[in-house]
């Protein structure tokens, strides 16, 4: 059983992404797997200053004392990482690039061993730049890629959605 770090990126809190992450959770927790599940849009997380004080002087520490510094703790323990976000011109949204791009001072989060990746949209054929971003992630961060749920707007809190969730997390 793997512990579990879903970053859900929609300010919108009743929305289709939010939707996605609490039925992965859901479906992770009934196989009897640890999952946190965090909000990272209703969170006060600044872009990277590129300081470079965590490749120097901090020692592996960000000098930015925000709310990133709850989130590094459960980067650090996760060993499967689960990113929902909804597509914001044709790509992740800022609310998640922002945590994913600080985790600089660690470069890969040590234990994270398999992803997944939870699309929400309005149009079709636009997940091409956020799955191939996902896919570089995989590889950067040497995890197993475990699946891409997407789901535009007539697939959006759907039994069909709901299985493909389902899916991906009986292949954790
Ligand atoms: C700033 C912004 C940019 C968006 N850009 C796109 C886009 O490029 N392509 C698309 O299909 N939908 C786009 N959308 C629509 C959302 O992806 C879509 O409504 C999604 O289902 C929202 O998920 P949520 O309800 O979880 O927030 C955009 C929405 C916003 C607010």
């Amino acid at each position: 059983m793997s512990n579990i770090l879903i970053l859900q990126s929609s300010p919108r809190a009743k929305g289709s992404t939010a939707w996605m992450a609490e039925e992965f959770q859901k479906a992770a927790e009934a196989a009897g797997h640890t999952v946190t599940l965090v909000n990272v849009a209703h969170k006060k997380i600044a872009g990277c200053l590129a300081c470079e004080y965590c490749h120097t002087k901090g020692e592996g520490t960000c000098i930015q004392k925000d709310d990133m510094q709850e989130l590094y703790p459960l980067i650090k323990e996760a060993e499967v990482l689960v990113l929902a976000t909804p597509i914001y011109y044709f790509t992740f949204n800022a609310q998640l690039q922002a945590p994913l791009q600080r985790v600089y001072n660690m470069m890969t989060p040590p234990k994270v061993k398999k992803m997944a990746l939870l699309l929400s949209s309005h149009s079709p054929g636009v997940y091409d730049a956020a799955i191939s971003e996902y896919k570089y992630l995989c590889g950067f961060f040497k995890a197993e890629d475990g699946g891409v749920v997407t789901a535009k707007v007539d697939e959006q809190k759907t039994d069909e959605t709901r299985r493909n969730i389902e899916m991906v997390v009986s292949n954790l």
